[in-house]
């Protein structure tokens, strides 16, 4: 980078405009930089679910970097301060009005991003730690009664075809994620001889990380080759029109001095 700058540095006028959207970019990656450099909180839910049923115990833990023995937390939910909750591990009985979205800091810590947490109030419920999940991954689901009741006969649905079946285990893991894993899925349960329906839940597999990396190498790849190509035209282009308007200029100069010298022979 320092290097293309150097070189815009040396083009007269013709190629300057291109220094702009490159500091730009410049001042971008910087800034990008720096905000990655300072400690962020994160927010972890215990067991994982970010759907849980009315009456589930929820442990939210933040976790950063503190001072040895301060453990200093301050709890947000739906963007108010939850004073009373100092803690790192702040735990209870979840109620409908406990949804919403939660961020912790601990001392020395930049806010953490939110976390939402979904409280229903249902007899069967289909948790899952995540939406969305890359592709390679394990999904993992969980057919959930009402105070933990025993459930029998569980069977999982994708877009509304049974594809699981199990006897007792409510836990369900799909290894190696594709994108044929993606849609809508819920659980069907016994309790004693009631059947019950959960809600349905959207999980999403995309494309790998590595994917996503190698995408955004060529981006960059493209973008300074496409620069450098504009650049190069650019200081053609410049040196050709800088060629052209001065030839008549320096014919002109030519004919003059030669003049100038044949003018005293001529006379
Ligand atoms: C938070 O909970 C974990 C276990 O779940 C425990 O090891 C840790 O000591 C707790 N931290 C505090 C500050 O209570
Ligand atoms: C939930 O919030 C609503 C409105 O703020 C309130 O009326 C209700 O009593 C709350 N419910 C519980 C279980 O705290
Ligand atoms: C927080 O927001 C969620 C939805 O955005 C809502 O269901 C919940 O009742 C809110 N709770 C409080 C205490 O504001
Ligand atoms: C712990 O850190 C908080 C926030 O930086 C500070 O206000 C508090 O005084 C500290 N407590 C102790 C005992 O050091
Ligand atoms: C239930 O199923 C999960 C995932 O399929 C498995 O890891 C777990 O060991 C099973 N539990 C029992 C008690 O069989
Ligand atoms: C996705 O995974 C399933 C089994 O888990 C496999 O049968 C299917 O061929 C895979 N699809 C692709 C496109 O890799």
């Amino acid at each position: 980078m320092t290097l293309e700058i150097q070189m815009f540095q040396n083009v007269p006028s013709g190629g300057r405009w291109l220094l702009q959207p490159l500091t730009i970019f410049l001042l971008f990656a910087l800034a990008d930089r720096q905000t990655a450099d300072l400690p962020k909180a994160v927010v972890k839910l215990e067991p994982p679910w970010i759907q849980v049923l009315k009456d589930d115990s929820v442990t939210l833990k933040c976790e950063g970097t503190h001072n040895p023995g301060n453990y200093s937390t301050q709890w947000l939910h739906n963007g108010s301060s939850l004073w009373s909750q100092v803690r790192p591990n702040y735990t209870f009985k979840a109620t409908v009005n406990d949804s919403g979205e939660y961020r912790c800091r601990l001392e020395q810590n930049v806010l953490s991003d939110p976390v939402q947490l979904e409280v229903i109030a249902d007899w069967l419920l289909l948790q899952t730690p995540q939406l969305v999940f890359e592709e390679g991954e394990t999904i993992i689901l969980r057919c959930h009664s009402w105070k933990s009741r025993p459930l029998n006969r569980i069977t999982l649905y994708q877009n509304g075809k049974a594809v699981k079946y199990r006897r007792f285990n409510c836990s369900f893991s799909i290894s190696k994620a594709n994108h044929s894993h993606s849609g809508d899925y819920h659980c069907t349960g016994f309790l004693g001889e009631r059947r019950e329906v959960s809600r349905s839940l959207t999980i999403t597999v995309q494309g790998s990380a590595d994917a996503t990396v190698i995408s955004l190498l060529w981006y960059h790849v493209t973008f300074c080759l496409v620069m450098f190509l504009l650049f190069a035209v650019d200081t053609g282009l410049y040196f050709y029109l800088r060629r052209n308007l001065q030839t008549p200029v320096e014919d002109w100069r030519k004919s003059l001095s030669v003049k100038k010298r044949q003018a005293p022979e001529g006379k």
